[in-house]
């Protein structure tokens, strides 16, 4: 596996590569789980090299106090990614990346960023489109892997790529969870027991959600969600949308020939997590 810090040496290296061999390139923030290797192990299936960045994108976080907690845990994430015969990771510097311009590239993506995790995480969805659009630029995979954890992101990293006619294709990998439900997630090691032990309940109150779907109304399935956190002391409902997989606007009335999804995001004390799943 090699390892590479600089834009000069990782193209160096992926310049020589046979162009007949397809890159596969996932794109992390590190402190890796078994939500990452799954998709470090679809790409590898996939393609013949595969690319992993590990990269803690600061024009993502709105939320100075969340991007200084945010676990590093490089050392172990090497060692993850050798045991799943991952070929080349490139961990940059932010000076590497932004040199002194830490901003973002303003986008537009047709709306997709203004709702659920674009509402109450302002700019953070321009943050992962302008450090995305620059790793594509320098690591010009064929293909690139993102989870459906972060169904938005992936939606709007679609988007991105169509509105920009980039040469890559998108591809979206399951959500990977914890035996008791919990969709694995870097900041779950930041959760104390008693957040730990009450945190399934989200993805409880999603598969709940989805059993109701297809016989009850939305203000119905909502005001379900609603009750269950108000009665929870532990955690805090921020959002639960039910909405289109495509517009990812929020609906109140469903329309038999389209996609949904119910997503949902929760505080555990200061810790926000989020979830999602299909409903038809
Ligand atoms: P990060 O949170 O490290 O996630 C990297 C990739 O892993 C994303 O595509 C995310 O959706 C996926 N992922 C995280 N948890 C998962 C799980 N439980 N199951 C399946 N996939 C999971 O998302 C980012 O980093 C950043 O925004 C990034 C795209 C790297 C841009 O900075």
């Amino acid at each position: 596996m090699k390892v590479f810090k600089t834009v000069d040496s990782i193209q160096n290296y992926l310049s020589i590569i046979d162009k007949k061999k397809s890159l596969g390139f996932v794109p992390t923030m590190g402190a890796l789980h078994k939500g990452h290797l799954s998709i470090v192990n679809k790409a590898k299936n996939e393609n013949s090299i595969v690319v992993v960045s590990i990269f803690v994108n600061p024009t993502q976080f709105n939320n100075e106090d969340d991007l200084n907690k945010y676990p590093v845990t490089l050392e172990n994430d090497l060692k993850l990614l050798e045991t799943e015969h991952c070929d080349v990771v490139f961990i940059p510097s932010v000076n590497e990346i932004y040199s002194k311009n830490i901003k973002s590239e303003v986008f537009d993506f047709d709306n997709l960023d203004k709702v659920m995790e674009g509402e109450f995480r302002k700019g953070h969805f321009d943050g992962v489109g302008t450090i995305v659009k620059k790793l594509f630029e320098i690591i010009n995979p064929n293909r690139a892997y993102f989870g459906e954890k972060d169904f938005q992101q992936l939606q709007i990293i679609r988007k991105m790529v169509k509105n920009n006619n980039l040469p890559v294709k998108i591809i979206g990998c399951d959500i990977y969870r914890e035996n008791d439900g919990l969709a694995m997630s870097s900041r779950n090691t930041r959760l104390n027991t008693k957040q730990r032990n009450e945190a399934p309940i989200i993805y409880k109150t999603l598969i709940k959600a989805a059993e109701l779907f297809p016989n009850k109304d939305i203000h119905f399935v909502k005001e379900m969600v609603k009750k269950v956190y108000e009665t929870n002391d532990t955690l805090n409902l921020e959002y639960f949308e039910i909405a289109d997989i495509e517009t990812l606007k929020p609906i109140l009335i469903k329309n038999n020939d389209k996609k949904y999804r119910a997503f949902i995001a929760v505080f555990a004390g200061e810790i926000r997590l989020i979830d999602n799943i299909a409903l038809n």
